[in-house]
């Protein structure tokens, strides 16, 4: 009877202690694939609940090839870095509006350790605004012209002293 007893609380303790820490813990970051990660900023972690650079908040005009009008969002481990390279995990999603106001294309990038570790270990995706990824990986283009700031992490929008 004892022993039915002890054996029935340890597990109780073991459940109540992995729940917590599974109630606790960071949902698992998405690996650097196009729809995992429109799914993690999506709906595991909806980016819109995100922050903004504090010297570059909601809607700021943009230059080519983004578009006329953008908005940044950046999950907890970009805002909390406080000096370039930022933390793995880091995200920035770019909202890029036309002249209209209206969504146009969602740009993303997303710091994954050993992705790309001579251009800064960032995943690039342009997305339509329903999550189809018509770019993806490391284009060209992205990493080249963000790469006139790699001494800033290759963000262009939020200065890192
Ligand atoms: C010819 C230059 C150029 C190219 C190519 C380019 N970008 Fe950008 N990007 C910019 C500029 C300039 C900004 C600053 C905001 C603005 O003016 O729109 C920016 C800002 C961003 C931001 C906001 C975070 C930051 O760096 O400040 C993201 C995310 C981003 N770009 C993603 C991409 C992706 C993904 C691609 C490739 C599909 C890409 N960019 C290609 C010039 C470029």
């Amino acid at each position: 009877m004892k022993y039915r007893f002890a054996t029935t609380f340890s597990i109780v303790i073991a459940l109540t202690i992995g729940f917590t820490i599974w109630a606790f813990a960071e949902p698992a970051m998405p690996k650097a694939d196009p729809d995992a990660l429109w799914t993690y900023i999506t709906k595991v972690s909806p980016y819109d609940k995100w922050q903004f650079w504090p010297d570059h908040q909601g809607m700021q005009p943009g230059r080519a090839p983004h578009g006329p009008f953008h908005k940044v969002y950046v999950n907890n481990r970009a805002f909390h870095s406080s000096n370039a390279p930022v933390q793995f995990g880091s995200i920035e999603v770019k909202e890029n509006y036309g002249k209209d106001k209206k969504l146009k294309v969602v740009t993303v990038m997303y710091k994954v350790k050993g992705y790309n570790p001579d251009d800064g270990d960032w995943f690039w995706v342009k997305y339509s605004p329903d999550g189809k990824a018509a770019k993806f990986g490391k284009p060209k283009g992205c990493v080249g012209c963000h790469g006139t700031r790699a001494a800033n992490d290759f963000i262009l929008v939020h200065e890192f002293k």
